[in-house]
């Protein structure tokens, strides 16, 4: 990976992670723990990654004008609040619907994309989407959490 896609993600996990922690006890948290209890222990793996180690929660959630996430939109996707760091680094302005892509994609292109940052159509995503590179189990986990949130 290039120094410069490396910093870029530094930036960028730094300002999610502030997004998600400046005010800890404001509604603008939308920890795993607070979100209602899924029955199935994958699906349950899933919402821990999405919500508290991922953050998936944190770009892919609308927000209000005071920069608290709305809750009863969780996933619907977003607009991306920040430009880019780099003049000529490609830059998303937002962050696509998660639950209509779990269902329009299907299980095994949500993993495989959440294995490789490949998607199953068209180029990869331009950042901030992070690359990820999860094993089997974490993308599966996140595609199954996704997939019961329809
Ligand atoms: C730092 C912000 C950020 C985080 C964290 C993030 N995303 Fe994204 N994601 C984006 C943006 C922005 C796009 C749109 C990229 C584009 O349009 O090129 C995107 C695109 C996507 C896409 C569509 C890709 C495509 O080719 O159409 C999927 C699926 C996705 N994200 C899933 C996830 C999942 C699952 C997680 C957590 C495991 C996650 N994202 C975490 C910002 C983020």
């Amino acid at each position: 990976m290039r120094m410069s896609r490396l910093l870029v993600l530094t930036a960028l996990f730094a300002a999610v992670a502030f997004l998600s922690t400046r005010a800890p006890e404001t509604a603008s948290q939308v920890r795993a723990a607070d979100a209602p209890a899924k029955t199935d222990p994958k699906v349950e793996r899933g919402k821990y990654l999405a919500h508290d180690v991922a953050l998936c929660v944190y770009c892919h959630s609308a927000r209000t004008i005071d920069g608290q996430i709305i809750k009863t939109e969780l996933f619907q996707g977003a607009p991306v609040p920040v430009p880019s760091p780099f003049p000529n680094q490609e830059w998303a302005s937002k962050a696509p619907n998660l639950m209509s892509i779990a269902e329009v994609w299907g299980e095994k292109d949500l993993v495989k994309f959440l294995q490789t940052g490949i998607p199953p159509r068209g180029a990869p995503p331009r950042l901030p989407m992070p690359p990820f590179r999860m094993n089997e189990e974490d993308a599966s986990a996140v595609a199954a959490y996704l997939r019961s949130l329809r």
